[in-house]
């Protein structure tokens, strides 16, 4: 039988922002596997089409639950964001004790479904890891397994892809050999167009009092082409609740300028976080700083707030139908440790070209056949 869409399955799943990517590319993501039971909520609620799986990926059985779950469906992607801390090598800090990395999860699936191709996605620091160790060792691992596979030199930055934000990860992308080699797709933006956190989130209310409401609605028109993207096909606004503050913690960020932090606060002031990330302000006319999981390092460029849940949504690039399920805690942990879904939507589009290009010479249309 004809597929009409290669067949995608997510490790360390999340909420779904890596697999909404490939979803809007124009892939079926068959599963998405998680341990952690509220990003699933929010993966199964926005991604209907979708199975979930609630698995621990360092267990090796898992692999089995997986194929019961997929049934007999072919696998054409394999797609996996393991957690860094996956990469730690525990124990021993011995670079050959592999026992406990998370990526083999990654390994053992591509081992078992053979699917055309894989992408892995990891935190910057796993290039230079064990001077690099780590990096080869992935590279070596899938080459071994009969994929060649292509990694940028330097991390991919979020903001050349169209993404509001100045997030860096490392992707991996192997693809079987006699597919070729994936090249990995020209940025689509440079730092003079890059769009800022005001165009991305200008037009969401100001919610400077914590009403204790999920659902709200606009109170404005979009103010700018990304607003009139992201917001997606809802007319509520979900997962826009202010954070409250203590009068002084409201009183140290209004004191911080636009795109500063605790360097530019006067003496005296704010001595309580002073490290790297400390009382950072968002700038309205650049894009933001990296999504982190709800440190609650970050703030607003106009209100003396954090961002709320579906602020950050918008600056990791999702739309705002894709909704938030679980606590607020919870919820700021899916939107940080997501893979900004318009730069999955990038990669995914440039591999499903290379995997259909390479396909059409493999299988020519039959009447193309002369006798
Ligand atoms: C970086 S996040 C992945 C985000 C996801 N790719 C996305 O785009 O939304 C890593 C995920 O790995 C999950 N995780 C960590 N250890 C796990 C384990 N042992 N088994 C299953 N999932 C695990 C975490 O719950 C988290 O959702």
């Amino acid at each position: 039988m004809e597929r009409d869409k290669m067949n995608v399955l997510d490790l360390f799943s999340g909420c779904g922002g890596f697999s909404q990517g490939f979803i809007d590319a124009g892939f079926n993501v068959l599963l998405g596997v998680d341990h952690d039971q509220a990003a699933l909520k929010t993966y199964k609620y926005n991604h209907k089409e979708s199975d979930v799986l609630e698995a621990d990926l360092s267990q090796e059985s898992i692999i089995e639950e997986i194929e019961n779950k997929v049934k007999s469906n072919p696998i054409d992607v394999v797609i996996g964001g393991p957690p860094c801390q996956g990469f730690s090598l525990t124990g021993s800090r011995d670079i050959n004790d592999t026992r406990n990395s998370l990526y083999l999860a990654v390994v053992r699936a591509v081992k078992r479904f053979q699917p055309k191709a894989f992408v892995i996605e990891n935190v910057q620091g796993i290039a230079t890891l064990y001077n690099g160790t780590v990096k080869q060792r992935i590279i070596n691992t899938f080459e071994d397994m009969g994929y060649n596979v292509s990694v940028t030199d330097k991390p991919l930055l979020a903001a050349d892809y169209g993404v509001p934000q100045m997030r860096k990860r490392m992707f991996f992308i192997g693809v079987k050999k006699g597919y070729g080699t994936f090249e990995f797709p020209k940025p689509t933006h440079t730092p003079e167009n890059y769009v800022t956190s005001e165009q991305a989130i200008g037009d969401l209310p100001s919610r400077v009092e914590e009403l204790g409401e999920e659902i709200d609605s606009y109170s404005s028109v979009p103010l700018s082409p990304y607003q009139e993207v992201f917001r997606g096909t809802t007319d509520v606004l979900h997962n826009h609740v202010a954070s409250k503050h203590t009068d002084k913690v409201k009183w140290v960020i209004s004191q911080v300028p636009e795109g500063g932090n605790h360097k530019d606060l006067p003496q005296g002031v704010g001595e309580s976080r002073k490290f790297n990330e400390a009382w950072t302000r968002y700038h309205s006319k650049k894009p933001s700083k990296t999504i982190d999981t709800g440190h609650r390092n970050h703030f607003h460029y106009k209100y003396n707030r954090v961002p709320t849940v579906r602020e950050n949504a918008r600056l990791q690039s999702f739309k705002d139908d894709f909704v938030f399920k679980g606590t607020r805690t919870q919820q700021n942990r899916q939107v940080g440790n997501a893979v900004p879904p318009l730069l999955s939507f990038n990669l995914a589009s440039a591999l499903k070209d290379h995997l259909e290009g390479v396909a059409a010479f493999k299988t020519p249309p039959k009447d193309s056949v002369v006798n």
